[in-house]
């Protein structure tokens, strides 16, 4: 069955920055750019088809060094995910992370660790 992309943009994501659109080839009508901080989070909320393993494929671009982030669900952080360069912000990829989650509504919390925060963040996919 075809997956399912969750838009940063659009509720119920959460951007703890600011919703930009200056650099093209995001999905949807932008992305988040959160704040150059330490724990400002891209959230989204997702209900899988079924409960149990899922690959959740995060969209980002980053045009500076790497920006590490962990990947937190439910409330568990489950990895941590480096979110390298891409070379410059208006090109796109995919991080993809296995993640274990329930029926019903999950939420999947991307929390910078480093100061520069997260690289811009434009879609979950599942
Ligand atoms: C630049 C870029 C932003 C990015 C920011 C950052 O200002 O235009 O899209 O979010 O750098 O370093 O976080």
């Amino acid at each position: 069955q075809p997956g399912q992309r969750y838009e940063a943009e659009s509720a119920p994501a959460v951007c703890d920055g600011t919703i930009d659109t200056n650099h093209a080839g995001y999905s949807g009508s932008g992305f988040c750019n959160g704040g150059n901080a330490v724990g400002a989070a891209a959230q989204f909320t997702v209900i899988p088809a079924a409960a149990g393993t899922a690959t959740v494929g995060i969209r980002f671009a980053n045009g500076g060094d790497a920006r590490p982030a962990n990947v937190i669900v439910n409330g568990t952080t489950v990895a941590t995910v480096s979110f390298e360069p891409t070379g410059s912000w208006s090109a796109w990829s995919t991080k993809s992370v296995p993640v274990s989650l329930n029926a019903g509504s999950n939420t999947i919390r991307i929390a910078p660790t480093a100061a520069a925060g997260l690289p811009n963040v434009d879609a979950l996919d599942i």
